[in-house]
C-alpha cells in the first residue's frame, strides 16, 4: 500500500508492504541508517526516533502506522550549517558514547526526556532513558550529557521544524 511520509522534512510517498516496520522502512527504504536495530523486539531503544513529536521505538511501529505524518530520525538533527542539536553537541562535549551503536536512539529519548521535563534530576535522567540500553554501559556520561544540553533551554528538548530541515 501506498504511505506519504515526512522525514526529516521531507515528503515522499512509497509503496510498501503493510506488515514493514518503521524501523526497516527508515533504513531501507530511506536509506537513513543512522537509526540502529538491536533486538527488533522494543527492548534495546536504539531504534528510537521523533513521530509527530513523540519518541518511539521505531521497530513497534508499523510504517504505515506513520502515513501522513512527521518523522525525525538523527539525520534530521543537525542545522542547515552542521550546527549540532544542543543533544548531540552534550553528547560529545560529555563523552557519551563509546561504541556509539546505542546513541542514536539515546539521543532521540534524551530529546523526549527533556521534552517532558526541561531539568530532569540524575535519577529522572535514568528514569527516562531506563527503556535505552548502552551495551558499553557507558550511563553516566549519556546522564551527564543529557543534564548539559538542559542547560541549553527549551531547544534541547525540540526537534527541528519539518520547514527547517535541509535536504
Ligand atoms: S531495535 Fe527497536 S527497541 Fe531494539
Ligand atoms: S556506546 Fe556502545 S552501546 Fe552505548
Amino acid at each position: 500500500m501506498q504511505v506519504s511520509i515526512t522525514v526529516n522534512g521531507q515528503p515522499r510517498t512509497d509503496e510498501v508492504e503493510p506488515r514493514l516496520l518503521l524501523a526497516h522502512y527508515l533504513r531501507e527504504v530511506r536509506g537513513l541508517t543512522a537509526t540502529n536495530i538491536g533486538c527488533d523486539t522494543t527492548s534495546c531503544g536504539a531504534c528510537t526516533v521523533v513521530v509527530d513529536g513523540l519518541t518511539v521505538k521505531s521497530c513497534t511501529v508499523l510504517a504505515v502506522q506513520t502515513d501522513g505524518g512527521q518523522v525525525t530520525t538523527l539525520e534530521g538533527l543537525a542545522g542547515p550549517d552542521g550546527e549540532l542539536h544542543p543533544v548531540q553537541r552534550a553528547f560529545r562535549e560529555e563523552h557519551g558514547l563509546q561504541c556509539g551503536f546505542c546513541t542514536p536512539g539515546m539521543v532521540m529519548a534524551a530529546i523526549g526526556v527533556l521534552a517532558d521535563n526541561p531539568d530532569p534530576s540524575d535519577r529522572e535522567v535514568r528514569e527516562g532513558l531506563e527503556g535505552n540500553l548502552c551495551r558499553c554501559t557507558g550511563y553516566h556520561n549519556i546522564v551527564r550529557a543529557v543534564q548539559a544540553a538542559a542547560k541549553a533551554g527549551p531547544a534541547a528538548g525540540q526537534v527541528p521544524q519539518a520547514q527547517e530541515v535541509q535536504a
